[in-house]
């Protein structure tokens, strides 16, 4: 079924316009997956804090926050049959470094710098790809 998910484009692909602009390439070279809407993001700690309250008491989770908010980054509603699925399968692994041995073709294998700065975010469900748009896109009627 047509799907939608919430992706993220995260601060360190966002500073680099030549990663931005290959990153954009490999999106848009995708058979299905599309870009229906997309904006510029700059968090404070408490947007952090929200968005990964789940992640909070982990031992990364000052280091996600800290990285998140260190500069402005792109969210990015991506829509197509099974987009969910096909965007986590096209940014790959959470851990840029398994990901380069694994499936060196995964955005995170070809940019991603560490279990952290992984550069990328893919909503895991059909709920969650809800909550985040609505997180992100407060003004789409959805
Ligand atoms: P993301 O998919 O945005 O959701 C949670 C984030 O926490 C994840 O990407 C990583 O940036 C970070 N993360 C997840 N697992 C670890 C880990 N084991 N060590 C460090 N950071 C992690």
């Amino acid at each position: 079924a047509l799907c939608r998910t919430l992706g993220l484009l995260k601060p360190d692909i966002t500073a680099n316009p030549v990663f931005l602009r290959q990153v954009l390439a490999q999106i848009h070279d995708h058979p299905t997956l599309g870009i229906v809407h997309q904006k510029a993001v700059q968090w404070s700690a408490q947007d952090a804090q929200s968005f990964y309250a789940e992640h909070r008491g982990k031992f990364f989770y000052q280091r996600l926050c800290d990285y998140m908010t260190s500069g402005p980054f792109m969210a990015l509603i991506l829509e197509g049959p099974e987009a969910i699925r096909n965007w986590r399968n096209l940014i790959g692994p959470t851990h840029p470094i398994r990901a380069r041995l694994s499936q060196p073709h995964t955005l995170r294998a070809q940019f991603g710098l560490t279990d952290t700065r992984n550069s990328f975010h893919g909503s895991d469900s059909i709920d969650t790809a809800l909550r985040e748009i609505k997180f992100f896109f407060p003004e789409l009627q959805l």
